[in-house]
């Protein structure tokens, strides 16, 4: 067979970097700061919770297509009690649907919502499903580069690069706050300049808000709460991330009663339906008090702190991260330029696994330098890998 097996859509996109950095990081027995999961799992009683629905045989069968009401109810009540004051709020009967994580949202959001050849703009770097779903949707991906900016040591937006990327034939912004990998959280005014786009161009917005209560620096605003905006933003939020239980998959879009049915048209016939006994125990997670909102970003802000400053004293430029638990760090102080070698080569050399930035890029040239490490690990854990990054 002279044709190749993979089709030429996704022919670019290879293994991800993920499973390649976290086999090395087995064979090696490094400390693996690549990938973004939890070294602990989330709350006992949350586990307890899917315990129980297994055995009470709750969700054991298919539950339904939309997510199970308790999920949907509990999913449109956390908005409620989070951006109610923002005057967002949701019905959980037409508004909400449950996913297979965040991942198969954007998937069936991206396959729902484009036509081939449709333009989307995304921000690079960009977190990696974004181009393969894009492509499989048979859309044109437009990256608008986030830049580093030394001075402040954080990355921004550049307004007029997004606007100027918007042709007539764009069709959605495919946005991510707080972002992956940069850590940074669009402001108040960036956020309004987006929405001021999408409203003037006539465009939708699919909006990627997992990391939303790992905010530790200003606030985070869900676009959709801004003017114009309910009607146009499709929302994305997972419990792997607020809760610490990657494994489960279980995630949301919450969007106006069309986009959800276009979605859900979808994600119909990507799974169905997924985590039948985890959709009852996340439906109790997020009602869990404030108070475990509030701990667990204090805790991961004191890891943020942890890994920032042992970077910095290991020799990286730290750009630091307002929200998230990645740091972005620059490895040219380092006498370094390139961060694929870099990684490859930083597992023998200090036994700590890290990804190169390059692969959430286009340009890779542009994300050539940088290279990230994940902070969602025991404080244990990060105070060992900060030992041994400091022998570079
Ligand atoms: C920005 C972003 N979106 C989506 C996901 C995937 O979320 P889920 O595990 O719920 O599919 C991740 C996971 O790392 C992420 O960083």
């Amino acid at each position: 067979m002279d044709r190749p097996l993979l089709n030429r859509r996704l022919a670019a996109f290879g293994t991800t970097i993920f499973a390649e950095m976290s086999a090395l990081a087995q064979r090696t027995g490094s400390i693996n700061l690549g990938q973004g999961f939890p070294d602990a799992d989330g709350p006992e009683e949350v586990r307890e919770a899917a315990v129980r629905a297994l055995r009470d045989g709750r969700g054991n069968q298919y539950p339904p297509g939309p997510g199970i009401p308790e999920l949907r109810t509990a999913v449109a009540a956390h908005q409620q009690r989070f951006y109610g004051h923002l005057g967002l709020s949701y019905d959980p009967d037409t508004e909400v649907l449950v996913t297979a994580g965040a991942t198969e949202a954007i998937a069936a959001s991206l396959l729902a919502l484009l036509e081939p050849g449709d333009e989307v703009i995304a921000l690079e770097p960009y977190y990696d499903s974004y181009a393969a779903c894009i492509a499989m949707a048979g859309g044109s991906r437009v990256p608008v580069t986030l830049r580093p900016s030394p001075e402040t040591g954080t990355y921004h937006l550049d307004l007029d690069e997004l606007r100027d990327a918007v042709t007539d034939r764009t069709r959605l912004i495919l946005l991510n706050t707080p972002h992956n990998p940069t850590g940074t959280v669009l402001t108040r005014d960036e956020l309004t300049a987006v929405a001021e786009l999408a409203v003037e161009r006539d465009l939708l917005v699919v909006t990627d808000e997992v990391y939303e209560h790992l905010v530790f620096e200003g606030e985070h605003l869900p676009l959709a709460s801004f003017p114009g905006m309910r009607e146009r933003t499709v929302t994305i939020g997972s419990a792997g991330k607020t809760f610490s239980f990657t494994g489960w998959k279980v995630g949301w879009v919450t969007a106006s009663p069309e986009l959800t049915a276009a979605v859900r048209s979808a994600k119909q016939f990507l799974t169905y339906v997924s985590a039948g006994p985890f959709q009852y125990a996340v439906a109790e997670a997020l009602a869990l008090p404030g108070s475990y909102f509030t701990a667990l970003r204090d805790d991961l802000r004191a890891k943020r702190d942890i890994l920032a400053s042992g970077l910095a004293d290991a020799g990286f430029q730290v750009f630091r991260p307002a929200g998230t638990y990645f740091i972005t760090t620059d490895i040219r102080p380092l006498g370094e330029q390139d961060g694929f070698a870099f990684c490859r080569a930083l597992p023998e050399r200090a036994g700590v696994v890290a990804i190169p930035n390059a692969v959430f890029y286009d340009h890779q040239d542009q994300g050539a330098p940088f290279v990230r490490f994940a902070f969602c690990k025991s404080t244990a854990t990060l105070e060992e890998a900060v030992r041994r990054l400091k022998r570079l």
